[in-house]
């Protein structure tokens, strides 16, 4: 699928991808910023993935999905919009993969964080380390559809909220990073590595 395609398929499907304003958000960060290397967790099915690669040409993508079906799909969208040499599609669980690359001396100029929401803190120490200095993390939906906000959440959300609050003030607390938060469709952070 163009990638067009997949945002109606995934508003249709109910599948859950980048919101538009999120979007023009992330391609100005990718284009000003020009990162070399890009994290992505949570690939989906490539459509941000493939805004990242097309709005900067320099950039090379390592995006991790732990569903099978989603990642053949997005190995398939990726090299419709001929971006295979540009992309390393890995089907695993995030945290296996991090560890990994945590392990292997990985670094990143740009880690899109948009996998599973109730990660995000755990997630964090590690991906701190992946930042080369400069480099950015840029979290979505860490308002989680307005509920991080309001006060005492029902019991089916708690835990993801309870999380999501502790990720934001650690990321705000965090005297290494400079992180700016925007009230933006489900909110995002973007913080960077002094
Ligand atoms: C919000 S969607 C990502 C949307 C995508 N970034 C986009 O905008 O096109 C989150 C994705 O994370 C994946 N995911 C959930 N838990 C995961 C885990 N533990 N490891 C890797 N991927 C995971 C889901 O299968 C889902 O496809």
């Amino acid at each position: 699928m163009k990638k067009e395609e997949i945002l109606s398929f995934a508003r249709k499907n109910w599948v859950p991808v980048l919101r538009d304003r999120s979007a023009d958000f992330l391609c100005e960060v990718v284009k000003k910023e020009k990162p070399k290397k890009i994290l992505e967790i949570g690939t989906c099915l490539g459509y941000s993935g493939i805004l990242m690669l097309e709005n900067s040409q320099e950039s090379f993508l390592v995006t991790v999905e732990k569903d099978v079906e989603k990642s053949r799909e997005a190995l398939q969208n990726f090299s419709q919009a001929g971006l295979l040499d540009r992309v390393e599609v890995i089907n695993q669980d995030a945290m296996e993969v991090i560890q990994n690359l945590v392990k292997n001396e990985q670094k990143f100029d740009l880690i899109f964080l948009d996998g599973p929401k109730g990660q995000y803190v755990k997630y964090l120490p590690n991906l701190k380390q992946l930042l080369n200095r400069g480099g950015i993390l840029f979290a979505d939906d860490i308002y989680y559809h307005g509920l991080v906000k309001q006060g005492y959440p029902k019991h089916k959300h708690r835990t993801i909220v309870y999380r999501l609050r502790e990720f934001i003030d650690l990321i705000t607390n965090d005297k290494e990073f400079e992180t700016f938060l925007f009230d933006i469709d489900d909110g995002f952070s973007l913080s960077y590595l002094k």
